[in-house]
């Protein structure tokens, strides 16, 4: 899927701002369900899915 965003014109810094609108999102719609635990699972998610799709990018040609 990294690999692919290539060809949609990403680069390595969109994934830092579209973790940060997600958290925000998540903030936003689940108020005081948003604990720190919650927090906390989200963004290592979205570290380890942000980490394989750049590894994926990496691998193929710009
Ligand atoms: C965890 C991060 C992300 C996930 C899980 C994700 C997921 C997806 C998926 C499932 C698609 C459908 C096509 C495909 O599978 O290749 C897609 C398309 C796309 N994504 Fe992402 N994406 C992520 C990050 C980003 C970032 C950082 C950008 C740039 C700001 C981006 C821009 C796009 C664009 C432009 C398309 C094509 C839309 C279209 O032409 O229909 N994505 N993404």
């Amino acid at each position: 899927m990294g690999a692919r965003h290539v060809g949609y014109g990403v680069k390595d810094a969109h994934y830092a701002t579209v973790g940060a609108a997600l958290l925000a999102m998540l903030s936003e719609t689940l108020g005081s369900a948003f604990t720190p635990e919650v927090r906390g699972a989200w963004t290592a998610l979205y570290g380890a899915v942000e980490t394989t799709m750049k590894a994926g990018a990496a691998a193929v040609p710009h």
